[in-house]
């Protein structure tokens, strides 16, 4: 009897214990999260979410196309700084200009249609700093990934800028980070956003949008998707820079104890799009199965120029190998 009554209360607490979680998620006004309203359960609210044009992906290097594109051009006003509001929408800090119905940052080339408006940059991580990017290049997952998100206002296209975050020790890893802007300028974002804990807390901050995206423009792999997040909003031009930025790992697990822990979505399958790169030469992927291109990777016959065999191909597939069980 004494057990059963034990066993009864013990089960009540559990069930106001997973009340009360269900509350602390649900009840905050929003219907999407990475929690129990998780990209999974997306598409039930937002429909486009489940369709086949997708972001992020995984880019298999091996079976990107080649083309060249026109150099982007954008507005001078990137290098110049101005103030940002940075807002916690509830689900990552984003930067935009108020401008008043304005804007001083217009993106165009780079193979784009028009002229595309900066409309917000923000930032994409997970627990621990070998997750974190939404965009995976060989299955391969950075700390993070930045979006600079543009839209064209006469056709509403969307195109998204996105930079992989590398976190680092930085000093005690050789970088010197007191002399580097762009290490610098992420230093400052940091050091204001993780301050915005609660949903719709802001704040302004002066920034250099040039300075944050550094000096590593060139190579990119380009492809049509969609906003990562709730609507889902499919014809959204990707642009996704294959050289890293460096950060901190203090500053990135700063977000993760004060902001979230993750807002990441996870790799959505290619279906028959096709991934181009503006480079000639890529490298072949230490995971053996990611140089085999599908027909659904659609490049059957534009396979990549390979720069040089990986000579030490299979001591690099066992430290992945090592690398996957040590994560899991
Ligand atoms: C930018 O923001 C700072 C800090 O809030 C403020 O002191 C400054 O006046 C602002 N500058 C402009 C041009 O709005
Ligand atoms: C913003 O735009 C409105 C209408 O376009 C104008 O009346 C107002 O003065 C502008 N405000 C600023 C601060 O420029
Ligand atoms: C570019 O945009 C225009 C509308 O401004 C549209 O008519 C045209 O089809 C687009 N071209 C491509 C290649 O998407
Ligand atoms: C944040 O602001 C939005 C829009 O003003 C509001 O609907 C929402 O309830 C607010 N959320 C919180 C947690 O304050
Ligand atoms: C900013 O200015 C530097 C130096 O003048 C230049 O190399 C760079 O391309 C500019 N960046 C942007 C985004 O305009
Ligand atoms: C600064 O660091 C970035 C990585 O965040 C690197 O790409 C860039 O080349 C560095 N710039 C200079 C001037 O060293
Ligand atoms: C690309 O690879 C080819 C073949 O190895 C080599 O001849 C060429 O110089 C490389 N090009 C570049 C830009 O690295």
């Amino acid at each position: 009897m004494a057990a059963s009554i034990q066993m009864y209360s013990g089960l009540k607490k559990l069930l106001v214990i997973s009340l009360l979680f269900t509350n602390i998620y649900s009840t905050d006004g929003q219907d999407w999260n990475y929690q129990d309203l998780g990209p999974d359960m997306w598409s039930e609210t937002y429909p486009m979410c489940a369709g086949t044009s997708q972001s992020p992906i995984i880019i298999k290097t091996a079976c990107t196309t080649y083309r060249t594109f026109a150099p982007f051009r954008f507005s001078s006003d990137y290098n110049l700084t101005y103030n940002f509001t940075l807002l916690n929408n509830g689900h990552t800090i984003t930067s935009t200009y108020n401008s008043n119905g304005s804007t001083p940052f217009t993106l165009s080339g780079g193979g784009l249609n028009g002229t595309f408006q900066f409309l917000n940059f923000h930032v994409h991580w997970d627990e621990n700093s070998k997750s974190g990017s939404e965009h995976q290049v060989n299955e391969v997952k950075y700390t993070g990934e930045i979006h600079f998100v543009h839209q064209n206002p006469e056709t509403g296209q969307i195109a998204v800028l996105g930079i992989f975050m590398h976190s680092s020790q930085l000093s005690s890893d050789g970088i010197d980070n007191t002399a580097n802007k762009t290490i610098k300028e992420w230093a400052k974002y940091f050091t204001t956003a993780v301050e915005l804990g609660s949903v719709n807390e802001s704040t302004e901050l002066s920034l250099n949008l040039a300075t944050l995206m550094g000096n590593n423009l060139n190579d990119f792999w380009r492809y049509g998707g969609s906003l990562t997040t709730p609507p889902c909003t499919e014809d959204a031009v990707w642009t996704v820079f294959t050289a890293p930025i460096v950060i901190s790992e203090e500053e990135i697990d700063s977000f993760r104890k004060n902001i979230f822990s993750e807002n990441d979505r996870s790799p959505q399958p290619l279906y028959y799009r096709i991934v181009y790169r503006n480079f000639l030469n890529e490298t072949l992927s230490a995971i053996p199965d990611y140089n085999c291109c599908s027909d659904e990777s659609n490049n059957a016959d534009n396979k990549v120029i390979l720069s040089k065999p990986i000579k030490y191909f299979s001591i690099l597939s066992t430290t992945f190998v090592l690398l996957n069980i040590l994560n899991t």
